[in-house]
């Protein structure tokens, strides 16, 4: 048999889209916002589904309901109608304390403000969402050190955030978030804060989680340079979903940091 397909960028893994288990279900899903007698409609009727593997970046104006709809999806908010179906389970009507045992379970968290605790160790803040998870202290720190190796932070466990420069203090916060082994990855804006180097080195580790683990991870950012790093885009406006399409040309964070420290800085030359 002969391949006649042509292959443009051989070195570059084109992701076949397989229908995978969906993870995130939501059904004309609606909130409400009551403020006096105002009523504010943040999401207006928006269906998704997310499929395990998925890496998804989240864009659309500021106030067209990505935080509303990342909060929903996180069960740290409920929708005022439609149903939520979390990992084949509906989590529309759960109550609070139910909804905090289903984030435990299944949801990592990243937000641009990296909220670390100042005066504790980067190993510290990492062990916090598995401190009454019932481990032993050796496991615990265990699954601490295991979570900061994964985002290259060997070195730095006991350096405290101030003593850690904003690249090496999210990848902490990315630690933090898969210390329960979660298998969805939620990060609101988390380079919204960083510099475009270190926001490609902080892309690059969830590309990895998302190729090597497997993770689903669900991102929202206002930089087209970084939805470029996702498999999909879903664009909001208005509280409802504008345009949803898979990403053509996909960027790969780990050769544009090789190709970055090969070339001298601000010298972008064009090897086409
Ligand atoms: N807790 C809240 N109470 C009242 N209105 C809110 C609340 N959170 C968000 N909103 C309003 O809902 C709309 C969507 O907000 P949000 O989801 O934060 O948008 P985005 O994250 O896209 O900027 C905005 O009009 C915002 O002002
Ligand atoms: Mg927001």
């Amino acid at each position: 048999m002969i391949e006649t397909e042509i292959q443009v960028k051989p070195e570059v893994k084109v992701e076949e889209s397989v229908e995978a288990r969906p993870v995130i279900q939501l059904e004309h899903i609606s909130k409400i916002y009551q403020t006096g007698d105002i009523e504010v409609h943040a999401l207006r009727g928006v269906s998704l589904t997310i499929r395990a593997g998925e890496f998804v970046a989240i864009m659309g104006a500021s106030g067209s309901g990505k935080s509303t709809m990342m909060n929903i999806i996180g069960c740290l908010d409920r929708p005022t109608k439609g149903r939520y179906i979390l990992d084949s389970e509906d989590v529309s009507g759960l109550s609070k304390d139910e909804r905090a045992d289903i984030r435990n379970r299944y949801i990592g968290f990243v937000f641009q403000g990296f909220n670390l605790l100042s005066r504790t160790s980067a190993l510290e803040n990492v062990e916090l969402p598995i401190i009454y998870a019932g481990l032993h202290a050796h496991e615990r720190t265990k699954r601490g050190l295991e979570a900061l190796h994964a985002v290259g932070l060997q070195g730095r466990e006991y350096n405290h955030p101030n003593q850690l420069s904003g690249g090496q203090q999210q990848r902490v916060a990315v630690a933090r978030a898969l210390v329960n082994h979660p298998s969805l990855i939620l990060a609101d804006e988390p380079t919204g804060n960083l510099d475009s180097r270190t926001s490609v080195e902080v892309m690059e580790i969830f590309q990895r989680l998302n190729r090597e683990k497997g993770l689903t991870i669900v991102l929202v950012t206002h930089e087209p340079d970084i939805a470029q790093y996702a498999t999909r885009v879903v664009v909001f406006k208005d509280g409802r979903i504008k345009r949803d399409y898979q990403v053509q040309d996909r960027l790969d964070a780990r050769e544009q940091l090789e190709a970055m420290s090969n070339a001298p800085e601000m010298d972008d030359d064009d090897d086409e």
